[in-house]
């Protein structure tokens, strides 16, 4: 049986763990480093697949929990499945449900079988295991899916982390044992919060159990940076260097930096678009706030020499004038600008990495990018 998806080394970088690869996944083959833009809803909110495409994007991100709630993963898979539904055929990664029950829901509870919560939509009572956290991802048909884990709140007690570590590796065992799917990876989750031990053994026992590829959990979960950045710099030495590394929720453009230069190849986050919906652009320069008076007049783009939809017709003054009338354009344009922008950013990365001077355009990139 060929592996679902296959993570192809290309250049590492000689001064930091910093690598590029070729994700080959069913629905064709993603360049790495790479990030993921969220359709949460089989939709990346407010930009066609095709301006998808056009801004650079490659793979998406999708919501089990969201998507199983409504309209069904069932209603899904009698359409075709995913990439037919929402008229994507690229890559998909769906996430697995657990960590949206905890923080959407009302009042999820937790036991070793699974976590068991109210819909945010009607309040029916639903239950999640592990062995359901696959079924539907199944029927979703995501290239990619990933194992049901148990991300605690923090702060927490280090028993209490050590405690849901130790569920997420019990429950990715019976991920493992669930799936039937052959045109389908998964992808284990190492969690462990700000213990090295804890992050360490995760990932060993993860490794033993073997998946398609390793994801990096609970990190955006209101660390700092700093925290961010450590709990990769101790996870990544232990997860396999040929297999791909996912660093889940991260995609503020530092910490993308820093992930990047630490040896991860995914990354996922809400902010391009979510920030964009607010009216605040990416920029090499920090961000450029579209309401602000100062754009007023302002017959610049939102960035010189970008050439996303936005860039290269509108002025910053008539995005500003579609943000203050309330016109759907402006979200839609600021969306697509702001994932052009990490999606440049991380290419640009990865031909600093080909050309073996990471550390350099790393530091010059922050030093433009500011706190
Ligand atoms: N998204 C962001 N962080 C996490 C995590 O720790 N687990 C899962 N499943 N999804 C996430
Ligand atoms: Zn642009």
């Amino acid at each position: 049986m060929p592996a679902p998806v296959r993570f192809e080394l290309q250049a590492t970088d000689p001064g930091s763990a910093a690598r590029t690869g070729v994700l080959h996944t069913p629905h064709g083959a993603v360049e790495t480093p790479a990030f993921m833009p969220v359709g949460t809803q089989a939709t990346v909110k407010g930009v066609l697949p095709e301006l998808l495409r056009a801004s650079g994007s490659r793979m998406l991100l999708a919501n089990t929990y969201h998507l199983a709630l409504r309209p069904g993963e069932g209603v899904v898979a009698r359409l075709g499945g995913l990439h037919r539904f929402m008229a994507w055929d690229g890559p998909i990664l769906t996430d697995s449900g657990g960590f949206q029950a905890f923080s959407m829901s009302d009042r999820a509870s937790l036991t070793e079988r699974g976590v068991a919560f109210r819909s945010h939509l009607d309040g029916s009572l639903l239950d999640l295991t592990p062995e359901r956290a696959i079924a539907i991802q199944e029927s979703l048909g995501a290239d990619v899916a990933m194992v049901l884990d148990h991300c605690p709140a923090l702060p927490a007690e280090k028993s209490a982390i050590a405690e849901a570590t130790d569920r997420t590796i019990r429950w990715a065992r019976r991920c493992k044992e669930a799936r039937s799917r052959a045109d389908q990876a998964v992808f284990g989750i190492v969690q462990g919060g700000a213990h090295a031990d804890l992050r360490r053994e995760c990932a060993e026992r993860l490794v033993e159990l073997g998946f398609d590829g390793y994801a990096i959990g609970g990190v955006s979960v209101g660390e700092s940076p700093d925290e961010v950045r450590k709990a990769m710099e101790v996870t990544s030495p232990h997860l396999p260097t040929d297999q791909s590394r996912y660093l889940m929720g991260v995609g503020r453009p530092q910490d993308v930096l820093d992930a990047i230069a630490a040896g991860v190849d995914l990354f996922d986050c809400v902010l391009p678009t979510r920030n964009g919906r607010n009216a605040t652009c990416l920029s090499m320069r920090g961000p450029v706030r579209l309401r602000n008076a100062a754009h007023k007049a302002d017959p610049r783009p939102i960035e010189e020499g970008c050439d996303c939809p936005a860039c290269s017709r509108f002025s910053r003054s008539y995005l500003r004038h579609l943000f203050l009338a309330g016109e759907m354009l402006g979200p839609i344009l600021a969306s697509i600008h702001n994932l052009a922008f990490l999606h440049r950013l991380v290419r640009t990365a990865r031909e600093a990495i080909g050309e073996g001077r990471y550390v350099q355009f790393r530091a010059e990139a922050l030093e433009a990018l500011g706190p």
